[in-house]
């Protein structure tokens, strides 16, 4: 809890008496004449001001109780300026009911660091009232109803009517020493919500694919933002282990392997195991016809059969930990076969509402808004994915209790997700003004022939042959720049691996996943340009710049407090400026879901700050002897700043960064 909400709740607040106050005279006037009831709207005013009201007393109460709490983190001064505007507007135009008060911030810093555009649009909302004021009249009136704040320098009315925002240094400054005293804190969470994400979810018995790799990196990093801002993260690993294929499996298994109650087959090679099966299933009627039974004996949990899917499934769980242990990817397995018993109540709901429909033998379940059905119960009685994830998002919503849901898988299959959403709207199980529940659909992983990911024999690529080879042309990159030479073998090997699992989690990850993404290693090794190989080396540079100065964290912590950080060289304030706007893209990261936000940004901070680094001398030299004979400690407060955000980036995004490369 923070000052900022006080500021924002009691703004509303305000607001709200105002229209109060509006609405009481405008019903005084009329000497209710006809004896009618007061008008609706302003009981429904009433009643939200007595919660905000309430609302505010808690805020203000906590605050008293933790004054720390308010000023540890970071402050989003976008939110900040909104809040600020929007006072301002409503002073300006108390007459609009719901003004625009948005504030951006400005792609080219000679227009001012942000920038308020709502003067534009208020002439045009006043105009339909039949009031005609110009924007610039408009924008004159909102500046002179600011008020009275700690963040900004100067503002300016540019062309038509836009409001150009400069911000103060000495507040810039201020929230930079905070950074280092505090270390980099989350903005405050209102009230502890839950997020549930479901990702990577691979098929037990089939090869984990470069899509699913996609989805293991993205949600991954999604759960490292929300995990950061403080929601309490629940990350779903929903495998597919309940389908048809089973029963194949299960029917081969038992030929090939007659005692594996006893003795553990050996089917490491899964695939090759399924591609048998298959062939079996596809060319022998008896089998087939065994297999089908199978299917039917494993969703009735027959013991032995059981026992041959948790062999095949535990084949498979090894091959999948192999690669989250490599990118170091936690996450709880609750795949289709968990849903089982829950699926049948779900079921039978629908039957007791009535949704259901029969169509050739299958049970189905049309949606307004969906032009095609869910396929709930198949004609021979089996569950489908739809059955599954109505019964998992049942679960969720009701169980887990979920603020937020997140399913991350490619955009290829939005239609089942927007089909079950939509269900679960209409059969009551949430509100979408209550609950957030998303999918976060990505395009395909292309080769650099930019046809769908292969290997030149036209097969699926393994992950794990994948990994390895970045592993390869990480260590060949290394060698190539004579590290091999510098670094200690430890020293070397981590760097190989942060580099290489960086590397590919960073190239996907700083693409906008709607996108198709092409998948080149020579490109993610590249270290110049936006790739992490690029911004590993930035950061192991800034912090050899503060081991020069013999910097250690408590000297840093001692200087944050005394040495106040000058913004006065002209790259020194861009740096600082650019520093200080990371608690807002995490905040546009959260809303969109989309990481590359996170990652363009941490280019620019490494670009912004190679042009300080290269204009501003932070430790002096003797030019003779080496020796360090100055240091410029404000600065050297900047470069502690930067690599403290950069690394918190790096942690949300899931690359772990090397002292030494
Ligand atoms: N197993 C699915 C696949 O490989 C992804 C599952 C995604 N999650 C879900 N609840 N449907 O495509």
């Amino acid at each position: 809890m923070g000052d900022q909400q006080v500021a924002e709740c009691s703004s509303r607040l305000q607001e709200q008496e105002r229209r109060i106050r509006t609405l009481s005279a405008e019903i005084d006037s009329l000497k209710n004449p006809l004896g009618l009831e007061p008008s609706p709207h302003l009981a429904d005013l009433k009643e939200e001001n007595a919660r905000l009201q309430y609302r505010l007393n808690i805020l203000k109460r906590s605050l008293q109780e933790n004054p720390a709490e308010s000023s540890t983190a970071m402050l989003n001064i976008n939110q900040r300026l909104q809040q600020i505007f929007g006072e301002a507007i409503g002073a300006a135009c108390p007459r609009v009911p719901d003004p625009p008060r948005a504030v951006t911030p400005n792609q080219q810093a000679k227009f001012g660091d942000y920038q308020c555009n709502s003067a534009m649009a208020l002439a045009q909302t006043l105009k339909a009232s039949g009031l005609k004021v110009s924007p610039r009249e408009i924008a004159q009136q909102i500046l002179e109803n600011l008020p009275e704040n700690e963040l900004i320098e100067k503002t300016e009315i540019a062309g038509p009517g836009f409001i150009n925002i400069h911000l103060k240094k000495n507040f810039v400054s201020k929230l930079l020493s905070n950074l280092l005293l505090n270390g980099v804190q989350p903005p405050p969470l209102p009230a502890r919500k839950k997020v549930v994400v479901d990702f990577s979810s691979p098929n037990i018995a089939k090869e984990m694919h470069v899509g699913h790799l996609r989805s293991t990196i993205i949600g991954d990093s999604m759960c490292r933002l929300f995990e950061f801002l403080g929601y309490e993260v629940l990350r779903l690993n929903h495998v597919g282990d309940w389908g048809t294929q089973f029963g194949m499996l299960i029917a081969h298994l038992q030929d090939k392997f007659p005692n594996y109650l006893s003795a553990s087959p050996p089917i490491g090679d899964l695939q090759a195991f399924y591609k048998e099966s298959k062939k079996r299933f596809d060319e022998d009627e008896d089998f087939k016809k065994r297999a089908y039974r199978c299917v039917v004996l494993l969703q009735s949990k027959q013991p032995e059969i059981l026992q041959a899917w948790n062999l095949i499934c535990d084949v498979s769980r090894t091959e999948f930990q192999k690669v989250y242990d490599c990118l170091q990817i936690r996450l709880i397995e609750r795949g289709e076969s968990f849903y089982q018993e829950m699926m049948k109540t779900v079921v039978q709901e629908l039957k007791d509402k009535g949704v259901l429909e029969l169509d050739e033998g299958r049970q189905i379940m049309f949606v307004p808004g969906q032009s095609i059905p869910l396929t709930v119960v198949k004609s021979d009685g089996g569950f489908t994915y739809d059955t599954s994830d109505l019964a998992a998002i049942h679960h969720r919503l009701f169980q887990e209790r979920a603020d937020i849901i997140i399913y991350v898988t490619d955009s290829g299959q939005s239609t089942h997700f927007q089909l079950f959403f939509a269900a679960a709207r209409m059969l009551g199980w949430y509100d979408p003004l209550v609950t957030r529940i998303e999918h976060a659909g990505f395009g395909v992983v292309l080769g650099e022939d930019k046809k769908k990911f292969k290997t030149r024999s036209g097969e699926t690529v393994r992950l794990m042959d994948l990994l390895d080879e970045g592993l390869k042309r990480s260590m060949d990159k290394l060698k190539d720049k004579e590290r091999d030479k510098v670094l200690s073998p430890e020293e070397l090997t981590r760097a190989q691996r942060s580099v290489a699992f960086g590397c590919i989690k960073y190239a996907d990850l700083s693409h906008n996943r709607i996108n198709d993404y092409v998948f080149s290693f020579d490109k993610m090794l590249d270290d110049r340009g936006n790739t992490a190989a690029y911004l590993l080396y930035a950061l192991t540079r800034i912090r050899s710049i503060c081991r020069l100065a013999s910097l250690d964290a408590g000297a840093v912590l001692a200087a944050a407090a005394t040495t106040p950080i000058l913004l006065d060289h002209e790259k020194e304030w861009k740096l600082g400026k650019c520093i200080v706007r990371f608690p807002e893209i995490l905040q546009k990261v959260l809303e969109e879901l989309l990481l590359h936000t996170l990652c363009d940004y941490l280019y620019e901070l490494a670009t912004t700050f190679t042009e300080f680094y290269d204009s501003c001398y932070c430790v002096e030299k003797d030019r003779q002897t080496g020796e360090v004979v100055k240091v410029n400690m404000w600065r050297m407060l900047l470069c502690e700043a930067t690599a403290a955000i950069m690394a918190k980036g790096f942690d949300i995004l899931g690359i772990t960064p090397v002292h030494r490369m």
